[in-house]
């Protein structure tokens, strides 16, 4: 085989380059290898810190064979992986690090084509970006879903329940020892997070951004059907480089189009947002906060799962997945938007029957009729904040209520189990200092706890408004990205206790009722205190000095965009 390969540019020839390059991987490698055969990445999060992505290595054998079955050469590449529950200060903190290391490796090494391993919530995202900005041909595959967990003969899924079980031990209806002993039950198995949360979301986002297989993603992690998939992925990827078909032609406006409508019809969490935009600045796609209004208005929701409703995604399987999710939307779906095979994503959805019909609805029978986002504006947001109906409550969906401000999350925590905090059910708790800049990292904080002595008395939610994000697995009436942040000269700082705030989700407003001259005298005293300290080194201080907000996805400022897969110089 003679063929022109990017991995050629290294290993092609007889010169002092190539002979160094091929030298070093003849271990394992025969001469044969170097011959222009597809020299496929698997890059890989596995990580025994992400706990979630750490059944990855066994993916990854079955795409290496997927690979080899194709004429490859498969070349493992671990990346920079990000556990959600255990990396501080915020996993959101270094996803843009991750995608900046992911793309710089991609770029740097004689590969031709990549297969992306991920799972937990910023790997897929992390994974995506930086194969977007070197635009090499790719796969992805999600690692899927861990099994539903069990407790004293009920469901658990995990996040979700973690946060009920938790209100419940604040509220006194639940005693301490049983919360704990649940703890063993919530995880059951091998995979992501089994709710609704981030992760399932990017993973059938991606699916319908057309990055994987279509039908593999929700796949549950220990299901056999995940490494065949793997396996067949492996083939694919030799396939995608024969034919040139890179990231950037597979992707497109209509494939984000598309994942706008299936965010909707999942109920998907609140962070796909900020992921997509990012991912669609990566590409050069123009997509704005205002097209998820747009695009998901009037798209139902038709999957019920924690946490809007009550199952877990390996239920979302068992009852046809996304394909038969997006069956019964076709007609909202963009047919230009393409997947990874080569047709478009709306061919494969003829023929996909209903299961379940508790887990997935049929179109004419909605779990809600508009299962968009809204997306507000104001003055305390003009560059846009988020609500996301679906896991809110409908008797708040207009609300005008007194601010309860809290500066920071440690603030947040002294305070709120205050009895003497002056707060009832219509006031509206504020949280600020959570925003990309002002944390820094933008964590996951927005659906913040409710004061103890209201849970006593019956109050399961109320009006939060922050700069942070949510979790994707958690509830209630949540507005949060509010851009521009706190820490970014955002309105949200000038809030005091006692102000009124208005929420109108319907006219999709929110807005900081006070007399804009009150306003300007506070902005001017603001102005005289301590200015925002930013972190003096390392990461923190490139991401402080060049994070952007949350209405454009909470990138970098200079990694919008990409450099493509060309890289002129030799290291010798
Ligand atoms: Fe990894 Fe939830 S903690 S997906």
């Amino acid at each position: 085989m003679t063929r022109a390969r990017r991995s050629s540019e290294w290993y092609g020839g007889s010169d002092r380059n190539a002979y160094l390059h091929r030298a070093w991987m003849r271990r394992g490698l025969p001469a044969h290898a170097f011959d222009g055969r597809a020299h496929i990445a698997i890059a890989n999060t596995a990580s025994d810190l992400t706990p979630c992505n750490s059944h990855l290595n066994e993916v990854a054998e079955s795409v290496k064979q997927g690979v080899y079955e194709a004429g490859g050469i498969p070349v493992n590449l671990p990346v920079v992986s990000l556990g959600e529950t255990l990396v501080r200060p915020t996993a959101m903190l270094w996803r843009n690090m991750a995608a900046m290391a992911i793309e710089e490796m991609l770029r740097a090494n004689p590969i031709d084509g990549v297969i992306l391993l991920g799972g937990c919530d910023k790997t897929i995202p992390a994974l995506l970006m930086g194969a977007a900005s070197v635009d090499l041909p790719a796969v992805l595959i999600p690692g899927g879903p861990m099994l539903n967990g069990t407790f004293r003969g009920q469901v658990l899924g995990c996040g979700t329940d973690v946060w009920r079980l938790s209100e419940e031990v604040r509220a006194g209806t639940l005693p301490e020892d049983t919360f704990n002993s649940s703890e063993s039950s919530m995880i059951r198995s091998r995979g992501h997070c089994n709710t609704m949360g981030t992760a399932s979301t990017m993973a059938l986002l991606a699916e319908a951004l057309g990055m994987t297989i279509p039908g593999l993603a929700g796949t549950p992690a220990p299901d056999s059907r995940l490494l065949e998939a793997s396996h067949e992925s492996g083939r694919l990827a030799v396939e995608l480089v024969e034919t040139k078909r890179s990231i950037g032609q597979v992707i497109s406006a209509a494939s984000f189009h598309n994942a706008i409508v299936a965010l909707a019809a999942i109920g998907g969490s609140t962070n796909a947002v900020v992921h997509l935009l990012a991912l669609a600045g990566r590409l050069g796609i123009e997509l704005t906060l205002d097209d998820f209004d747009r695009i998901g208005e009037g798209v139902p929701l038709l999957v019920n799962l924690q946490p809007a409703g009550k199952y877990l995604m390996e239920d979302l399987f068992r009852a046809g997945g996304l394909l038969t999710v997006l069956s019964q939307v076709k007609d909202l779906l963009d047919p230009n938007g393409m997947t990874v095979t080569g047709r478009p994503l709306v061919d494969y959805l003829d023929d996909k029957p209903i299961w379940d019909l508790d887990v997935i609805s049929e179109r004419a029978t909605p779990l809600q009729d508009d299962a968009g986002i809204a997306v507000l504006r104001g003055n305390l947001a003009p560059l846009g904040a988020i609500v996301k109906p679906a896991a809110a409550s409908p008797e708040l969906m207009i609300h005008r209520g007194r601010a309860v401000v809290f500066d920071s999350i440690e603030d947040l925590h002294a305070r709120i189990d205050d009895p003497d905090l002056d707060v009832d059910a219509d006031s509206v708790l504020v949280l600020r200092g959570c925003g990309p800049r002002g944390y820094p990292g933008m964590p996951e904080v927005a659906n913040l706890p409710l004061p103890s002595k209201l849970l006593q008395q019956g109050v399961r939610d109320m009006v939060r408004v922050c700069d942070g994000r949510m979790s994707g697995t958690a509830y209630g009436t949540v507005v949060l990205h509010v851009a521009p942040e706190a820490a970014a000269g955002g309105l949200l700082a000038l809030v005091q206790n006692g102000d009124y705030i208005i929420l109108d989700v319907p006219a999709r407003k929110l807005e900081l009722d006070v007399a804009a001259e009150i306003l300007e005298t506070r902005r001017i005293s603001a102005a005289t205190q301590d200015a925002f300290a930013a972190p003096s080194r390392g990461w923190e201080r490139l991401y402080v000095d060049h994070v952007m907000q949350a209405d454009t996805g909470v990138d970098l400022d200079f990694l919008a965009g990409g450099s493509g897969p060309t890289v002129s110089r030799e290291s010798h």
